[in-house]
């Protein structure tokens, strides 16, 4: 089944959470994906109480520490004693806007792992990247850096930093070319999970666009922004899966 996550990004007050799972609660028939809503922590307990039964929720970061003097941060064992699944690691921008390394992904996703998390590792490049026919490659390479010594229980979320935000989406073959090279590497890495491990498509996915990208053989669902905010998108993105 199709991985529909929802990054709200920093948007939405518990309030504003609370609101937005009753009226999804009020709309959703049948879940034709997964679906799984981001959110920030202060949403978390909000959404534990509120989403409808079967909708999974979590977090967009998390520290690579078990708990400490590290102002601030918010530690796996928190994420989970209040229920979330998830936990989103490495998003283009907190790469971007704090600096995190690959190393610093890996670490973060393996402290997801040992506190009963599943992290969503985003990997995906920039403009100048793919302009250069080099965006495999970079991805791969993120992807290597962003796996080291974290086992097989991941989602991994291909996301093009040109197409986050901007309306601009890969094709669907953009998207296929990218998850069956990032499927090829799953298979070196968990040569018996790789066909299990969901590989996710993230930029500018709406309604209009969701099916035929979730339709190529190697993506298996879509980490969507702008489109998560709004309880009408995120049903017509179910409808359409
Ligand atoms: O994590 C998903 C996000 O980066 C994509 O954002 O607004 O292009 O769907 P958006």
């Amino acid at each position: 089944m199709n991985l529909l996550a929802l990054n709200w990004k920093m948007n939405k007050t518990p309030t504003e959470a609370q609101e937005w799972a009753q009226e999804l609660g009020g709309g959703l028939q049948v879940s034709n994906a997964e679906l799984a809503v981001l959110a920030p922590a202060l949403n978390l307990p909000v959404l534990a109480t509120g989403l409808p039964d079967g909708v999974a929720f979590g977090a967009q970061d998390i520290s690579e520490h078990e708990s400490g003097a590290y102002t601030g941060e918010i530690s796996g064992a928190m994420l989970k004693d209040v229920g979330a699944t998830y936990v989103i690691v490495g998003h283009s921008e907190r790469r971007e806007y704090h600096g995190e390394t690959d190393a610093d992904v890996a670490a973060k996703a393996a402290q997801a792992q040992a506190s009963g998390l599943t992290p969503i590792v985003c990997v995906g490049e920039g403009l100048d990247v793919r302009e250069a026919g080099e965006h495999v490659a970079h991805t791969l390479g993120q992807l290597r850096g962003s796996l080291e010594n974290v086992g097989a229980d991941v989602v991994i979320a291909y996301e093009p930093v040109w197409a986050i935000g901007t309306g601009k989406t890969a094709t669907a073959d953009d998207a296929e070319e990218m998850a069956a090279a990032i499927r090829g590497a799953l298979r070196e890495y968990y040569p018996e999970q790789a066909e299990g491990i969901r590989v996710l498509y993230g930029g500018s996915v709406k309604p209009d666009n969701i099916a035929e990208i979730c339709g190529k053989p190697n993506v298996n669902g879509a980490l969507v922004g702008g489109a998560s905010l709004k309880v009408a998108d995120v049903l017509a993105m179910n409808d359409a899966l």
